[in-house]
């Protein structure tokens, strides 16, 4: 691994941006979806209402933090004021609902980690899962769309990542790999450890260390306030959300969407410690895993890769990595990160199907 740490991203690395940003482009959604998805939430509001006149509807997920590709299923949360309700019976209640409305394969996972019901809508061809007060996903689903806002280059890089975890079979949480949400996480915080930064810190009211001391001053002391703070579950979850003041954050940093993908993957191949590091978006920075106390296997949870939820914090995504997945992982790293380096075409062998 030592020797592989040295190497220089390829020459031609410019040749690559062309292609790797054409996927992008393919895999953005068309206006059209976006509209099909506000019809079937519109539904769905009218149907929840009629039962639970208090209750509302919050998309989450990646049809509403902009790093959802074109086809994807929609995720929605009930919310219902009410901390002594019964979620399974809520459930079960709401697939009636549904199913008398000619909603199509509805079911209630009620056992599920996030119990959900899911369903088709025949009209808009759409599938979609309601779970109940999860707002923990609605809040940080607002904070990976207000990153999105600050450069485009998180939203390309996402979506190559997410484009690749998928085509490889490494985005399945049940089969021990990694959510889409935290690959997500692992793009922004690479983002940040740019050099000059391509995004700033949204959680950190102190200045973001590596941001260029000449950037946009006066605005970034005040720009670090907690402008948006709200209370789910008993954690504050707080950060600076007037994104639009940052646009031009990393515009001292020049890369392009090929050299951060080659960057990206190299670092998860060969330069990330897998033994001692937790990432974290919330800090902007690497923490230990000795000071997460994460050092070790307690129950299911082993921390063979740590990353840190930016609310939650005692939360690791990579918790549901074993030590058979998490081989497959960094294979998985380590093949991008070589395809990335040498093929010549690298944007077929990337995305092959596993
Ligand atoms: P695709 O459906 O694969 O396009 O991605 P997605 O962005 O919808 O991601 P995913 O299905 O992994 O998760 C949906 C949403 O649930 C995320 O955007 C988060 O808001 C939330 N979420 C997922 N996993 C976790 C988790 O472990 N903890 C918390 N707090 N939220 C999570
Ligand atoms: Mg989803």
């Amino acid at each position: 691994r030592s020797l592989k740490w040295q190497l220089q991203c390829r020459s031609d690395i410019g040749r690559l941006n062309a292609p790797f940003l054409a996927i992008y482009e393919s895999l953005i959604p068309p206006e059209e979806e976006k509209a099909k998805q506000k019809q079937l939430l519109t539904l769905l509001e009218k149907l929840v209402c009629r039962e639970w006149p208090e209750a509302r509807l919050y998309l989450y997920g990646s049809c509403a933090n902009s790093f959802g590709v074109s086809k994807s299923d929609i995720d929605v949360c009930l919310a219902i004021d009410d901390s002594d309700i019964n979620k399974s019976e809520v459930l079960l209640k709401l697939a009636d609902i549904l199913e008398s409305d000619n909603l199509q394969n509805v079911q209630a996972l009620t056992r599920a980690r996030v119990p959900i019901v899911k369903l088709m809508d025949p009209v808009t061809g759409i599938s979609c899962d309601i779970c109940i007060n999860n707002l923990l996903a609605v809040v940080n689903t607002k904070l990976l769309q207000d990153y999105a806002q600050i450069d485009v280059r998180l939203r390309q890089l996402a979506f190559i990542v997410k484009h690749w975890a998928k085509k490889r079979g490494v985005n399945e949480t049940y089969q021990g790999t990694l959510s889409s949400y935290a690959y997500v996480l692992m793009c922004i915080h690479f983002l940040q450890q740019r050099r000059p930064a391509i995004l700033p810190c949204l959680q950190n009211s102190a200045l973001t260390p590596h941001s260029p001391p000449s950037w946009g001053g006066l605005c970034l002391i005040q720009g670090m306030e907690k402008t948006y703070s709200v209370i789910v579950d008993d954690i504050e979850c707080a950060y600076f959300d007037q994104v639009e003041k940052l646009r031009d954050f990393g515009s001292r940093n020049g890369e392009t969407i090929a050299q951060l993908v080659w960057s990206f993957f190299s670092y998860w191949a060969y330069r990330h410690d897998y033994a001692s590091s937790v990432i974290s978006i919330r800090t902007g920075s690497i923490k230990s895993k000795q000071e997460k106390d994460w050092t070790r296997r307690i129950g299911n949870d082993r921390h063979l890769i740590c990353i840190e939820d930016p609310f939650e914090t005692s939360h690791d995504l990579g918790r549901v990595v074993d030590k058979f997945s998490i081989k497959v992982l960094r294979e998985e790293f380590e093949r991008a990160a070589d395809i990335m380096q040498y093929d010549p075409n690298p944007w077929v062998a990337l995305f092959e199907p596993y």
